[in-house]
């Protein structure tokens, strides 16, 4: 019996390594392996075996079995890498439905954030500044007089009625101008009541008015202020900085113009334009970015600084007119309605 044993048991290694396919493979096992196969002959013929021997020839069986199953599956696995299409995963490939969008900023956030990497690369420090202000950092520090139009309280939204006793009266700020003020008097404070160090920060924020919305207003914009306070600050210093802005931000081509305004808050004030071609199918033209000037000393004098040391300039553009221009977009509203169609295109 031992020897019958010994004897399937290499048959079937011997075949089984000679099946050339799973059919082959599977015509094995039944013949070796399967429910009428040739151990399970052996194993009926185990009661026929002397008492004395059973435990022996029992083992021995035991031993082909587990032999046959391991060279089966070692067999059906290696066939399985040789025949089989191995699939292979590339992770990095793009999938084929694009099911997660990635979002990104708003072109307005990336705006901003161009504006103040820009200045931050000529040396400003950024600030900010509270929406919610008041009328003295406003208006009345900013030499906007109480007849001034800009202070009509149908054109500001103001917050609380104005007197109210004890409190320059709350309003959502119009300006980022704001921040000039809030950079002035912090300075003051720093140095215990006089200013003892320059100034060059950019502020950019929200603004607020209540203009009728159309293609060119709206209720709520950005602006980004700048200012600089130095010991001989002059005009030259104001036009250089904002010719190389426009010419970091816009291109090399780009030429600037101050045009002669007014402005409370600078003397002499001007409107800053910018002479660019900002597509290759448009034609160069002017685009008028913003206002500057030179701070009016009754500025300084209202928040502590002594204006016979110092002099400095300012300067605050419109974000989205920054935006409308880069990336030749008509209408503001566009910039509000977050139709992602839209912004996906910029
Ligand atoms: N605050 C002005 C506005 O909103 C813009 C402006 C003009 C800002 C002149 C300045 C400046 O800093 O010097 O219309």
């Amino acid at each position: 019996m031992l020897d019958q044993i010994e004897q399937i048991e290499s048959a079937a290694l011997s075949e089984l390594a000679a099946a050339g396919d799973a059919a082959a493979l599977d015509a094995w096992k039944q013949v070796y392996l399967g429910g009428n196969g040739q151990l399970k002959g052996l194993m009926a013929g185990l009661k026929s075996v002397p008492p004395a021997e059973k435990p022996a020839v029992g083992a021995r069986l035991n031993a082909a079995r587990a032999a046959l199953d391991a060279a089966f599956e070692e067999r059906r696995g290696s066939m399985g890498t040789a025949t089989k299409v191995v699939e292979r995963i590339d992770v990095t490939e793009p999938g084929l439905v694009n099911s997660s969008v990635v979002g990104r900023g708003h072109v307005v956030t990336r705006v901003r954030d161009e504006l103040v990497e820009v200045f931050a690369r000529m040396g400003f420090e950024v600030a900010e500044g509270p929406e919610l202000e008041d009328d003295s950092h406003n208006f009345i520090k900013l030499n906007i007089p109480a007849d001034h139009p800009a202070r009509d309280p149908l054109d500001n939204y103001y917050v609380d009625e104005p007197g109210i006793a004890g409190r320059s009266p709350r309003m959502m700020r119009s300006q980022t101008s704001t921040v000039q003020v809030r950079m002035l008097e912090a300075a003051v404070a720093r140095g215990g009541g006089r200013l003892m160090e320059p100034i060059k920060v950019v502020a950019p924020g929200r603004v607020y008015r209540p203009d009728e919305v159309d293609a060119t207003h709206s209720f709520m914009f950005h602006q980004i202020e700048g200012l600089c306070v130095d010991r001989r600050v002059t005009m030259v210093d104001l036009k250089s900085t904002l010719l190389h802005f426009a010419r970091a931000y816009f291109g090399p081509d780009a030429q600037v113009r101050l045009r002669p305004s007014f402005f409370p808050f600078t003397e002499p004030s001007a409107e800053f334009d910018m002479k660019i071609r900002l597509r290759p199918d448009q034609p160069i033209r002017w685009m008028e970015l913003g206002g500057c000037g030179m701070i009016d000393p009754a500025v300084f004098e209202a928040c502590g600084v002594d204006s016979e040391e110092w002099t400095g300039f300012a300067f605050g553009f419109g974000i989205e007119r920054l935006a409308m221009g880069k990336y030749a977009i008509p209408d503001i509203r566009l910039l509000f309605e977050n139709d992602v169609r839209f912004l996906a295109r910029l």
